[in-house]
């Protein structure tokens, strides 16, 4: 019998459709499979007993009908009633080799995981920075959850159109322009720090227009003229615009991110006036104290607190942005799905967002577009507050990155004196940029986290260090075989000692990680995985000799060794963390 990759899947299926066909079981009854602890087996349905109890029936003896009615191939599973009536289940040793020769590269795991969300568009807008200035630690979190979720999506088999949603238009290219003119800054000379210089005259021009209500008229004045489409603020809103972009991209690069479309705020901008309309017609909108707003009347807060989509002077915002983006979304790239990802401050907007796309696509006949604002926290510094320089900027991600990159080339020199310079700056950069990325992804994105780059680097922990040595490592172990993964394992015997099983049974959980990981979009999920596999390896190394006189022995521990290497380097991949064959 051919084995499923999604075991929790197909047993839950299975269950059900066992069930469906039972006396005593019917329309409410859910099998809910999942993952349990090592002790109890590999899966545990705990659907039974609830069930049960709501129809007032013997919760053990209905879960025994459910048992022997099951059928399951006895040498692939084992189950036995357990407590007042859930049903755990046993993956034989048998199963796991079949398993674990089925998946056995990142092909075929992603092969097996296609199936989870086949065919569906789904948009991801991250990192959108805002033009005319550097990315900072605060842009960070968008650039990496986004990246790891939009990989993990497109693993599993979604059509992913990445897009990065700059903020390029704005009041602030009014005093930007003044400033420039100003101070007869000229954008065609070669700049080697065009945004730090672009950041001050922005901040010269904002103290200006607040201590001389001529500059305030001045800065107006250019906005308006770049909003008319005047030639020479255009020229200028554009090269701010393409060379502010030229940074990020170098910083992209640093982080292996790429975009399929980077249609930031300025796109939209004449595709408002359809928004207006449509919102109107349908009745969404209402006039408030001049402005146009939407209310929501079902939600507890938004029945009162309005949605802005025009301001009482005219001017249109951030929410006809987005509005126009879902639009626009839903029409190109006939989107099923649009996911956000930005800080945690900015949910009021995306719920009152998601609640008006709703009802207004629904209002017009639109296909339905799931709205997903993926938020998270704040990262912190040693004070407990938003993480800032010594004199109270923001840290420069540029300078970030340097940084990690230089403390991780002492670390690796001090490990490995015997490696190339050469090697050790590959290495170096490698350890640093994923430790940063890593550091982040592995918390819980909906809470704040303090930055370490003591607890970051160390080789001890749920770190990036920790997890690139354990794949250069098993790297190792087939260099010294004088063989490539994957090779050695034909005379495999079947798994025997606790360390293998307990080895063989977290590496066969994977799909159930990704599954939970892409369930609210959490890529620590995954990271406690992979920290924790890693874990479980080193404890069978260090019980069970791989390189062995028995070849049965030894073709089978290969063949584990070969398949958490595929699957720490698979998942470090979905993480956006290049790994490393020697360290
Ligand atoms: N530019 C915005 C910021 O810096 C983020 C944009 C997120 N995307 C969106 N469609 N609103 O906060």
């Amino acid at each position: 019998m051919a084995v499923a990759f999604h075991i929790a899947q197909f047993l839950e299926d299975h269950f059900q459709k066992v069930a469906s066909s039972l006396e005593g079981f019917g329309d409410g009854f859910t099998a809910d499979v999942r993952p349990t602890e090592p002790r109890f087996g590999v899966f545990q349905a705990n659907g039974v007993l609830p069930y049960a109890k709501k129809t007032k029936q013997n919760p053990r003896a209905l879960a025994q009908t459910l048992l022997d009615a099951l059928q399951l191939p006895t040498d692939h599973f084992t189950a036995e009633i357990a407590g007042p009536g859930f049903i755990n289940i046993n993956l034989t040793p048998a199963f796991y080799a079949d398993w674990l020769k089925t998946f056995k590269d990142e092909a075929a795991l992603q092969q097996g995981a296609s199936h989870i969300d086949e065919g569906l568009n789904v948009v991801v807008d991250y990192s959108s920075p805002n033009t005319a200035k550097q990315m900072h630690v605060g842009h960070l979190r968008s650039m990496v959850i986004g990246e790891a979720i939009q990989r993990l999506l497109r693993f599993c088999g979604a059509n992913v159109t990445r897009d990065n949603h700059i903020g390029d238009w704005g009041t602030q290219f009014g005093i930007l322009i003044m400033a420039i003119k100003d101070a007869g800054y000229n954008l065609d000379e070669e700049h080697p720090n065009l945004l730090e210089e672009l950041e001050a005259l922005y901040k010269a021009g904002t103290q200006k227009t607040k201590d001389d209500p001529a500059a305030l008229e001045q800065a107006r004045n250019e906005l308006v003229k770049l909003q008319q489409g005047d030639a020479e603020n255009m020229q200028l809103w554009e090269k701010i615009n393409s060379l502010s972009y030229e940074a990020f991209e170098s910083i992209y690069k640093l982080f292996n991110v790429a975009f399929d479309c980077v249609l930031g705020e300025s796109f939209y901008r004449d595709k408002v006036d359809r928004i207006y309309k449509e919102l109107e017609e349908t009745k969404l909108s209402e006039e408030s104290q001049g402005a146009l707003v939407v209310f929501h009347p079902e939600h507890p807060r938004f029945a009162k607190q309005p949605f802005i989509i025009r301001k009482s002077d005219g001017a249109t915002n951030y929410a006809t942005t987005d509005l126009a983006t879902a639009l626009h979304r839903l029409e190109a790239f006939e989107a099923n799905e649009m996911i956000n990802v930005t800080d945690g401050r900015q949910q009021d907007h995306f719920e009152q967002l998601r609640l008006t796309v709703e009802k207004w696509f629904a209002a017009k006949g639109y296909k339905p577009c799931k709205l997903r604002h993926v938020w998270f926290g704040t990262i912190l510094g040693e004070d407990g507050k938003a993480i800032k320089t010594r004199s109270g900027e923001p840290i420069k991600l540029k300078e970030l990155v340097s940084e990690a990159v230089e403390r991780a080339y002492k670390v690796v020199a001090e490990k490995s004196p015997e490696l190339t310079e050469d090697e050790k700056r590959e290495i170096a950069e490698k350890v640093g940029i994923g430790a940063v990325r890593y550091a982040d992804l592995s918390q819980n994105r909906t809470s704040d986290y303090t930055f370490s780059w003591e607890k970051m680097l160390s080789f001890d922990g749920n770190t990036a260090p920790y997890l690139l040595y354990a794949t250069a490592r098993l790297h190792a172990i087939f260099r010294k075989a004088g063989l490539k993964p994957g090779e050695g394992e034909d005379a495999a015997t079947s798994f025997e000692t606790e360390t293998e099983l307990a080895l063989a049974r977290k590496l066969v959980l994977f799909p159930s990680v990704l599954e939970l990981t892409l369930e609210d979009l959490r890529p620590h999920f995954l990271c406690t995985y992979l920290f924790e596999l890693s874990g479980i390896f080193s404890s069978f190394y260090n019980a069970d000799k791989v390189v062995t006189e028995d070849p049965g022995t030894q073709a089978r521990r290969l063949m584990l060794c070969a398949r958490t290497l595929n699957t720490l380097e698979t998942g470090l991949k979905l993480l956006g963390i290049e790994t490393l064959e020697r360290m």
